[in-house]
């Protein structure tokens, strides 16, 4: 495995692995990696010949009151993860070799997706993600690239996103990797005591609430939703943010829940803000 600073660097390697036949996968992630990332390494591995991981804390997709310099880093132990996972290449640019020119004039925004949810809690975010990734895309160069559906806004969005600009790259989803609680893997989940996280599995717990409400045939979003804030109102440590229920493809509100829905939950548990989600499908 080789670790590269420079756009140079993996244009010239993903040019290499191509010209001798391979298939390149791409991970976008933000470092400090856990089981979830590993399990996208692990996909990528799978399908392609050459795997690369890219490991940048993206400024423009922070606000300006959250957690940029806190975010936790530490690219030893992500190197040994990649390594383990079979990694052939890791990315890890600086500030300066993304945007050279300090202030991005360019800016990729996903109307209607971007706008609710998570888009609305951080105004902005939708519109730092879909650039660097764009951005990501253009540097890594025809690929596949793995994204989790833990973020599963941030899914819907990178695959419009790059089916509306015909970028030559597959978008593949790969499922949520949980803890033993149940409480989604993330890098944020560094921020809680043994006691916070045990709390945080309240999420996961009321998004299954919201499951079980519509297998037993509600099919109000509104009554959906009143269930899974009920949940994490239970549980003194957390602060729900949204809890929602919409349809899966468009992320809009459904007046009566049918088709394929999606079930979104954020919350704040001691000094984390996490999300987590889960699908189900409606004959
Ligand atoms: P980050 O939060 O580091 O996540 C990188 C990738 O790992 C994303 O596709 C995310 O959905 C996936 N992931 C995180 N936790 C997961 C879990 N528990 N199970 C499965 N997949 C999981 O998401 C970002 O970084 C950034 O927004 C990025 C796309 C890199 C753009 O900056």
């Amino acid at each position: 495995m080789e670790l590269v600073h420079t756009i140079e660097e993996v244009r010239s390697r993903h040019d290499a692995a191509r010209a001798a036949g391979g298939r390149v996968g791409l991970v976008p992630t933000m470092g400090y990696l856990h089981d979830g990332h590993r399990s996208l390494m692990e996909a990528a591995r799978a399908d392609c010949d050459f795997v690369t991981v890219t490991i940048f804390v993206n400024p423009l997709q922070f606000g300006p009151n959250e957690d940029l310099d806190a975010y936790p880093r530490d690219l030893d132990g992500d190197l040994a993860l990649a390594e383990g996972a079979g990694v052939s290449l890791v990315f890890a640019p600086s500030v300066k070799e993304m945007y050279p020119d300090g202030e991005v004039l360019t800016s990729v925004r996903v109307r209607g997706l971007a706008d609710q949810l998570e888009g609305a809690s951080r105004p902005g975010h939708f519109d730092g993600v879909a650039t660097v990734v764009s951005k990501l895309f253009a540097i890594a160069g025809p690929c596949q690239a793995y994204f989790g559906e833990k973020d599963f806004q941030q899914l819907q969005i990178v695959t419009r996103m790059t089916r509306d600009l015909s970028i030559p790259v597959d978008v593949v989803p790969c499922p949520t990797v949980r803890e033993a609680n149940g409480l989604a893997r993330s890098s944020r989940n560094a921020y809680l005591s043994d006691a916070e996280r045990e709390a945080a599995a309240v999420l996961k717990r009321a998004l299954e609430a919201g499951v079980a409400a519509i297998e037993a045939g509600e099919r109000s979003p509104v009554e959906v939703e009143r269930r899974m804030a009920e949940v994490v109102a239970s549980e003194p440590l957390a602060t729900l943010d949204y809890a929602r229920v919409v349809d899966a493809a468009s992320l809009e509100t459904l007046e009566s829940l049918r088709g394929t829905l999606r079930l979104l939950i954020a919350a704040r548990v001691g000094p984390a803000r996490l999300i987590d989600n889960v699908g189900t499908v409606l004959p």
